[in-house]
């Protein structure tokens, strides 16, 4: 039997007790999905009620995928404002109620149970405090902070004064702060002094300090005491969040904003050149981003919810923030790593808090299934109803450890497919409704329509059973509207190599039940634990260190990580290859990205292989990283085809 029928073997059902309480049983998603391809006007309309409008939408949706034309608007008329959405229209009914729970980094320190009305509070001050440093409606906020509440009361302070955020992962390198500053003119950067994280620190504020060396002098920055320690200070741009907080008022009336006005920019890697800005709409994105939290993890009202991702990305905003607090939920936010103090810490939390509902990557359990599961067996998991993963395939022997060891066989797994372009989920299973298959994201959410198409000649794939790329043929309200600044990249990356599409970027695989498999991306954007890179990115930074002549950098499969990164580097003549340049290499990348981009393996390459017209062909890269090159292809373009042989003869151990 091969592998691929192994694996499209092993379904599983939903238990009937299961569907019988969740809100979306087998048969309630036929009819619901049937409806809202049928009718996507009066289901959107319908789904739309889930958050409060100041003034209504005539038109539920508004959308060109044509290039040239390409126009996405949802809800075009309604007005609302998001953080009186996911804060003041609780407060009658829950303000007592915990909206966020925060467990910080060393588990001895005691973890925060902020209520609803205490939320309202810290997100009205910080309002005030960016009002008074001047931020208006419209105006761009960076933040980056560690996973502290902080980072929800900045996002959701921006929501609602109508500033538009951008949110930057603690990880980034100064530089790469600096780049998405000065990418979307940013009037003030929002920082702490220290991020604690897995026992370490990383000085945030000396990184901000450094970033900001390269933008406008006219930009601002409010700093967030997380340790208290000493950090530089400079009188007239620095801004002391904790003094101003205690003088702060805490009354701020809402602002009004349009459907479509931004909710927030995150940057995001593809396949060429500088990361793009993926901006989001307000009303769209709420509705979408509510809906589906509620659905894809069955929240039910009193549910402890949690998401182990960082607010750094769109996991972060779509899942920790806007979706469980437009709803009403608990959600909770955890400052730390899956691995400190130990490989039980998950666990410890889940057990600790009574999480019903957790959502991680796979690249965590990978490493903590090799930790033994002696870390999740002391630990009373019994709160679990509903696990989901995100990030990444997941393959089936991590599948099967968190549905045995930590689901104890009874939590259906959510495989959620989806990008930091599409907002929310687009293919997931409903725990009460869809069977399981390890490995497979499944069907798609209501409204969605993926299609296979085959890569070489644009067309749908009719037959269920396919294999070909992943697009999507009509928007969700959730779908991003234009990367930021630059209209025209937005149409050309997604909609202009299949036409009257949306392309994800994604190859993928249906099966006969019409499930769809994830094959990973077919262009040049690589998965790394979960976090998504350009390798574009990694060869500028590379090309970038004045030992460097060439570099090409691809994927390779990593036990852990999901995917390594494996850079070729040619040096420039005279330099001699080294174990303190390879050092050297890798830390330059750092600087340049942050840790997450340092490769993993670095071949010295006295050439790279060319087509005759100097293409640099990543194919034949790729089949060496992944020590697959006994079938290289078709070789005959190459300009010099005895440099394959030295890549061959001198390629790494992946050991
Ligand atoms: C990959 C993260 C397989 C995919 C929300 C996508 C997945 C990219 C899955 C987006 C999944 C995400 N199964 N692959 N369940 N979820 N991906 O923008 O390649 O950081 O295009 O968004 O991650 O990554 P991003």
């Amino acid at each position: 039997m091969n592998s691929e029928t192994k694996t499209d073997a092993a379904v599983y059902p939903p238990s009937a007790d299961f569907a019988a309480s969740a809100h979306v049983d087998a048969d309630r998603y036929a009819e619901l999905y049937k409806a809202s391809i049928e009718d996507p006007e009066g289901f959107w309309a319908e789904e739309a009620k889930r958050i409060d409008w100041i003034k209504p939408f005539s038109t539920v949706k508004d959308v060109n995928f044509d290039l040239g034309n390409v126009s996405i608007k949802w809800f075009e008329e309604g007005t609302l404002n998001v953080a009186a959405n996911c804060i003041d229209r609780h407060l009658e009914t829950r303000g007592d109620q915990t909206a966020i729970i925060w467990e910080p980094d060393e588990p001895n320190d005691e973890a925060q149970h902020i209520t609803y009305r205490q939320l309202h509070r810290s997100v009205c001050k910080m309002a005030n405090i960016l009002e008074d440093m001047g931020v208006r409606k419209g105006d761009r906020v960076v933040i980056y902070l560690p996973m502290i509440p902080e980072a929800a009361y900045a996002m959701l302070a921006c929501a609602r004064i109508g500033a538009i955020h951008s949110v930057v992962f603690a990880g980034f390198s100064p530089d790469a702060l600096g780049a998405r500053i000065n990418g979307c003119d940013a009037k003030v950067v929002i920082t702490a002094d220290f991020a604690p994280r897995g026992g370490k620190k990383t000085a945030l504020k000396s990184n901000t300090d450094k970033a900001l060396l390269h933008c406008k002098d006219t930009v601002k920055c409010l700093m967030v005491r997380r340790t208290g320690e000493q950090t530089t200070w400079v009188d007239g741009r620095d801004h002391d969040y904790n003094e101003l907080a205690i003088e702060a008022d805490d009354h701020s009336a809402p602002v009004e904003v349009g459907a479509e006005d931004p909710l927030f920019i995150l940057y995001t890697s593809g396949s060429t050149g500088q990361p793009k800005g993926v901006v989001h709409s307000s009303g769209g994105y709420l509705v979408y981003t509510a809906m589906t939290h509620q659905m894809t993890f069955d929240y039910h009202e009193g549910d402890i919810y949690w998401c182990g991702a960082d607010v750094g990305w769109v996991t972060g905003h779509s899942y920790i923030l806007y979706g469980p607090l437009a709803n009403g939920a608990t959600t909770l936010m955890f400052e730390g790593v899956p691995t400190y103090p130990d490989a039980g810490r998950f666990w410890q939390i889940v057990a600790k808090h009574g999480v019903n509902q957790f959502y991680t990557a796979p690249t965590a359990l990978r490493a903590l299934m090799g930790q033994g599961n002696e870390w999740v067996e002391k630990h009373d998991l019994s709160s679990l109803k509903v696990l989901g993963t995100v990030g990444e395939p997941i393959n089936p022997e991590a599948w099967n450890w968190y549905y045995k060891v930590v689901g104890k066989e009874k939590c259906p797994i959510v495989d959620t497919w989806w990008q930091t372009e599409t907002g929310g989920h687009l293919l997931t299973p409903l725990p009460g409704a869809t069977p399981l298959k390890p490995g497979s994201a499944t069907k798609p959410f209501f409204g969605v329509q993926p299609v296979v198409l085959d890569p070489h000649t644009g067309q749908e794939i009719a037959e269920t059973k396919a294999e070909g790329v992943l697009c999507l043929k009509d928007s969700w309200p959730a779908q991003m509207r234009t990367v930021w600044g630059d209209h025209e990249r937005f149409e050309k990356t997604y909609f202009s190599d299949y036409k009257g599409y949306y392309f994800s970027g994604d190859g993928c695989r249906r099966d006969a039940d019409g499930d769809y498999w994830i094959t990973g991306r077919v262009d040049d954007v690589i998965n790394v634990s979960g976090h998504r890179m350009g390798t574009a990115e990694i060869e500028s930074a590379l090309v970038a260190h004045e030992k460097v002549a060439e570099a090409a950098v691809v994927g390779y499969p990593h036990e852990i990580k999901g995917q390594g990164i494996y850079a070729y580097v040619t040096l420039m003549s005279g330099q001699e290859p080294s174990e303190d340049l390879r050092k050297e290499l890798e830390q330059f990348v750092r600087s340049e990205i942050g840790p997450i981009a340092k490769p993993d393996l670095i071949q010295w390459a006295p050439g790279l292989p060319k087509t005759r017209s100097g293409k640099i062909m990543r194919r034949i890269l790729r089949k060496i990283a992944e020590d697959d090159y006994g079938s290289l292809g078709d070789t005959s373009t190459l300009a010099d085809p005895s440099v394959v042989d030295d890549l061959i003869e001198h390629r790494m151990n992946r050991k």
